[in-house]
């Protein structure tokens, strides 16, 4: 197992009925944004309900807040924690509102121009840099990213999707009801469990470091996930699948998978350009890239590729090249039984446009991807070119 730093502050208030607990955990004094997306939290009452628990603090809104956040939107957000004197944020959202208001943290009091802060990527940005921060809550309306309780965001700007990571962009409380998930179109709650799928699938189908803990964690969130990812699409309101997606989908991405071991990050950071690009749901772009990834590097991932196939679809008979061809074929039929189209042409996308995404990958930096820093450009175009 590999040194590791593990920090997590974030306070999760997971269940039915917590809205009264942002009384408890927002200061009395606060003067409040409230960020929202396109309007489904107002629409379906959340944002009152919120208000009414805030009571007598001073409130603002700020709503508008697009899938995949954009940096001109968010600095409007800054403009007016800066003109009101915000003191705390509360976020309303999915992963795209509290990524965008993770950003107006940072940025609210940053000295120089905010638009410096994407370009950092993966490499947290030093604590001097940033300087004085806005603290902020969330309230999850979407289980997918594990943002609710991760320091990172993802910022879209021009043509590109900038990751954002600081220790200072923690939540310090997350609002985690299952039911506050129930309006969710099916859609989204399938991209919600691939994204949590994926996530994890990112920190344990590399190879082998003897983390055994980390590893049958990986192996239950994977086989969780399986268990209830159709009934959580399939009946929105079930309480106890949904429950389970929730919980899932926070702990794939909150550091404790990936603590000690190798991680890959190249389906996303392939996806990001897909979405980027052609406007595919960052879910979608992980069931489109990861299946063809798999098969690309199948020899790189081999042992962690052998192990999955045993522990996690109980994979027993057969070579080890045909348990690992059942293993990413069982992976694409899980993503599909969700109602998410695996190939690239399914969206509209053909083999023509490859070039263009290689191009982006290359003008991004992409060009030294996974847990051993040697897929290059050339694999890259392998893999989408496995994904048509
Ligand atoms: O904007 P509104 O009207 O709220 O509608 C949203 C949006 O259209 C809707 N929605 C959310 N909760 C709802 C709801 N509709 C009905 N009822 C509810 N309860 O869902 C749509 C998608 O929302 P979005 O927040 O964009 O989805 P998601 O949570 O999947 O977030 C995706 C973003 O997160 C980034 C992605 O790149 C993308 O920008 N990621 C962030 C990560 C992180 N911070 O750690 C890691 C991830 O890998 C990911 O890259
Ligand atoms: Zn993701």
């Amino acid at each position: 197992m590999f040194n590791f730093d593990f920090y997590n502050p974030t306070r999760i208030l997971f269940g039915e009925n917590r809205l009264e607990s942002i009384d408890k955990y927002v200061p009395a004094e606060a003067t409040v944004l409230i960020t929202y997306g396109g309007g489904s939290a107002k629409k379906s009452g959340l944002i009152n309900k919120i208000k009414t628990v805030l009571g007598n603090r001073k409130v603002y809104e700020f709503g508008g807040i697009e899938p995949n956040p954009r940096y001109e939107t968010l600095v409007k957000g800054v403009e007016i924690v800066r003109n009101e004197n915000i003191d705390f944020l509360l976020a309303v959202g999915g992963g795209s509102v509290i990524d965008g208001t993770k950003f107006i943290t940072l940025a609210s009091y940053y000295k120089g121009n905010s638009r410096d802060l994407l370009k950092y990527g993966m490499m947290p940005i030093p604590l001097d840099v940033v300087g004085k921060v806005v603290p902020f809550g969330t309230v999850l309306t979407l289980p997918a990213t594990g943002s609710e309780m991760n320091s990172g965001a993802v910022i879209s700007y021009e043509h590109g999707k900038y990751a954002v990571m600081s220790e200072l962009a923690f939540p310090k409380f997350s609002i985690l009801d299952p039911t506050i998930t129930f309006s969710l179109p099916k859609t989204q709650v399938a991209n919600g469990v691939i994204d949590a799928f994926v996530h994890t699938t990112e920190q344990y189908l590399t190879y082998p470091v003897d983390g055994k803990l980390q590893d049958r964690i990986a192996e239950g969130i994977l086989q969780t996930l399986i268990e209830i990812g159709e009934t959580t699409v399939v009946e929105p309101e079930n309480y106890a699948a949904r429950a389970n997606h929730v919980w899932c989908a926070t702990l794939a991405l909150n550091g404790i998978v990936g603590a000690g071991v190798p991680q890959d990050w190249a389906s996303h950071m392939i996806g990001h350009e897909l979405t980027a690009l052609f406007g595919i749901d960052h879910g979608q772009t992980l069931a489109i890239v990861l299946p063809s990834l798999l098969e690309v590097r199948r020899e790189q991932k081999r042992a962690k590729l052998l192990q999955y196939a045993e522990r996690v679809w109980h994979i027993e008979g057969g070579s080890d090249k045909e348990k690992i061809d059942l293993a990413i074929l069982k992976t694409r039929e899980f993503f599909e039984s969700l109602g998410v189209k695996t190939r690239l042409s399914q969206y509209g996308v053909g083999a023509d446009k490859i070039p263009v995404v290689i191009e982006q990958l290359k003008a991004h930096g992409m060009t030294a991807l996974s847990e051993t820093q040697d897929l290059t450009l050339d694999i890259s175009q392998k893999i989408l070119e496995g994904a048509v």
